[in-house]
This record gives structure tokens, sequence and C-alpha cells, in this order.
């Protein structure tokens, strides 16, 4: 936040974590991230009470992070025992984590052994069975979740109405036994978008899930059925309160047109949305340059092994030293590890005055960097965590 006494990282002085925090540094406003939880649940409340929202913990490990988002009363959607562990120790009760993901290894189902009544989301008939036999072996019960592909092309991931043999398949593996009682369906849209649609589409091909297997295969669902729509919340800049609350009511229009609300229930899994925003990373420019084309360029203090460009985040270029100037002027950022393809912001907006030695803050660096980047051998940045008007410095920690 720029103000007439400069640059602020939430309600603290960014000159003041300059002077005693050498750049790399992740810089996190905690109070961004309760806010983000405040704007997501409440429309998505408004239309549907109660509605259970899961922060997607593979968007950011951070235990600080985790801390805020639990004490928000948000359940968890973890991809792996280890963050399923890491969600306990900030202090989401097991029985609002959704234990999710396409990949188990063969701890996974040990949960199962602490934790009766956990609630799975499968994307594979055979985990069906492996979930079923370790509830057999530990004598517990679970809860089943069944994960569904997103119509749109190249998607492959989950089951599809459209292979009947894998529909039989997992018919008879859910009927053969009684410990994993089906209890949610779930539809992710993807990640950044766009198109408010695409959860009216999530929420549509559900349902036609649900009466395909109500009926076609007598599968006992207790109502109502949770209808769970996924994540795919753009930053709070894009995902506007006026947005979200239009994708709310359309994906209630869309439920109630052939079912009964009764029925069912909607939740949600966003993680940029509630993260995305809140970090910030402050770094150098080593040296700057022109390339042969005479396109200017600075090279910076961090690279893809901190911001992968997997993480598909909207990132954005502030100079700390000019926050107030024209950022007009076109700029390449070369990142630290040495390879052409380190690259981010590519003719992206700056101030005319490119200095080396001079700092870069990287805006909207909270999602997807901590957990899908850091491998290089060069040294992590830290975190800055910014709690009202205090802050304080973590190693960060590696999921
Ligand atoms: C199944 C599922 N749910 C939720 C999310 C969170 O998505 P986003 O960070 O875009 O909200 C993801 C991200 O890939 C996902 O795969």
């Amino acid at each position: 936040m720029v103000t007439e006494k400069g640059l602020f990282f939430g309600l603290v002085p960014s000159s003041d974590v300059l002077k005693g925090t050498k750049p790399p540094f992740f810089v996190t406003v905690l109070d961004r991230v309760k806010e983000n939880c405040r704007a997501f649940t409440v429309p998505a409340r408004d239309v549907f009470p109660d509605a259970p929202i899961f922060y997607s913990v593979k968007t950011n490990t951070q235990p600080f992070v985790l801390k805020v988002i639990a004490i928000a009363g948000l359940g968890a959607q973890v991809v792996s025992p280890r963050e399923f562990f890491m969600a306990v120790d900030a202090g989401f009760p097991a029985d609002k984590i959704i234990v999710d993901g396409i990949f188990r290894d063969e701890t996974s189902y040990d949960l199962v052994k602490d934790h009766d009544g956990l609630l799975f989301i499968e994307s594979w008939t055979s985990n069906v069975s492996k979930l079923q036999q370790a509830c057999e072996r530990f004598g517990r019960k679970a809860r089943l979740g069944l994960r569904f592909k997103f119509p749109k092309k190249d998607n492959r991931l989950g089951f599809s109405l459209a292979d009947e043999d894998a529909m039989n398949a997992l018919g008879a593996a859910i009927g053969s036994g009684d410990r994993v009682r089906p209890v949610m369906l779930a539809c992710h849209p993807g990640s950044q978008v766009q198109d408010p649609h695409d959860h009216v589409v999530a929420c549509k091909t559900l349902l036609d899930a649900h009466d395909y297997l109500e009926q076609r295969q007598g599968m006992p669902f207790p109502k109502p059925v949770l209808l769970n729509l996924g994540g795919g919340f753009a930053e709070p800049e894009m995902a506007t309160p006026a947005r979200l609350a239009g994708t709310m009511h359309a994906i209630k229009d869309t439920m109630t047109a052939n079912h009964s609300l009764k029925d069912f229930a909607v939740c949600f899994e966003p993680g940029r949305y509630i993260v995305g925003d809140a970090s910030a990373i402050v770094s150098t420019m080593v040296e700057t340059f022109r390339d042969d084309a005479g396109a200017r360029w600075a090279l910076l203090d961090v690279g893809m092994d901190v911001l992968t460009r997997f993480a598909n985040s909207h990132y954005r270029f502030f100079s700390m030293e000019h926050p107030d100037a024209p950022h007009g002027t076109p700029i390449s950022f070369q990142g630290r590890v040495p390879t052409e393809q380190d690259v981010f912001g590519k003719g992206v907006h700056f101030i005319k005055d490119a200095k080396a030695g001079e700092h870069v803050l990287l805006m909207n660096c909270g999602a997807y960097s901590t957990t899908f980047s850091m491998r290089f051998s060069f040294e992590q940045p830290r975190c800055v965590v910014v709690d009202g008007d205090a802050y304080s410095v973590h190693e960060l920690t590696v999921p």
C-alpha cells in the first residue's frame, strides 16, 4: 500500500523492514489472509448458509498462514499425509480436513487408523478399494468423495460418466463393503478461472453424476449430498465481491432448476483467492542490461527456484524506492537460475530509471510459490510476517 508516508506492508512501513532484513525476502500480511477468508465466506454463505469452505493447503503451507486460516474457521483440503499433519498442527480439526489428491503413497490410508470418519476424495477405483481395505484393517469407517472430471478438452483427471465400464467398476467397488460411505461429489474447474460460468458447469457435472449414480447404480447417498465445486477463484482484485456473489447465485439457480435444495449442500476449496495477494517478494536488481535488440532487462536475486511459472500468478512489479513514479516503461526480469528460460515479467511496465542495487516489489506471490518451487542450490529467502502493526522474520518451512 502506498500512502503519503511511503510504502507500507499492511500497517508496517516498508522502510522499517528493509532496515533490518536483507532481501530477497517474502513478506506476508496476515491481515490480508484474514480479510480474504472473510471476503470469500460472506458471499458464499449469503447464498448457501453454513457452506463449508476448505482452504487448499498446497497453495501455501507456511505454518503462520495455516494458523490464521484455521482460526478463521475454514476447513482444509490436503493432498498428502504431510499436508494433513501440517494442517492438524496448525489447528484444523481432522473432521474439517478433506484428504484429496490424485496420488496416494503406501502411508496415505494409515490416516484411517487414528481418524474415524475421515473424508477422502478419490479419483481412481483402485483407491476406493484400498480405502475399504484400510477401514477393515483398522476397524474404522471413512467418508468418500468422488472426483469428477471438469468437462473441458484435454482434462483427464477424475471419473467421467462417459466411461460406463469405469462407472460400473466404481459402483461395484463401493458396493463391496459397508465401511466407506459416499457423501460428496467433487469437480474443480481449474486455476485462475476467468469465466464465472465454469463453476455452474462444475455444478451441472456433479448433479448429472449424482443422478446417474443414484438412479442407474442405486448408490445410497445420505442427504444432503455435498457438491464440492473446487477452487479456481482469481485473486480478490479480479474475483470481486460482485463477481463472487454473481457466481454463487448462478450456482443456486442451476441447482434449483431440476433439483431440490434440500437434497444438496455446496462447498468450495479456494487456494489462490485466500493467499495469492497476501504475500509479496522484495528482490534486488543485481544488474541492469540490454539485449541485442535493445530491450531493457534487469537480473533479480530470485528466480524460478522461488517463484515457478506453474504458479500461473499475476505478478506485478513495483519500484520500492520510487513507488510514486510512473510505472510505464517496459522492462524484462531475468531470474537468478542460470538458464535463459528463467524469465518473469517479459516487457512489463516499470519505472523509467531502473538502477542496479534498487529493490523491486513483486506482488501476488502468495500462491503456489513455496510449494511448487524451491529446487535449486541457492539459499531460499526468509519470510517477514506482518501481524497488525508488528512484524517478525521466519525461515521458510519446506513443505
Ligand atoms: C482439486 C483442487 N481444489 C482446489 C484447488 C485450489 O485452486 P485455486 O488455488 O485455483 O483456488 C486446486 C488447485 O489446483 C485443486 O486441484
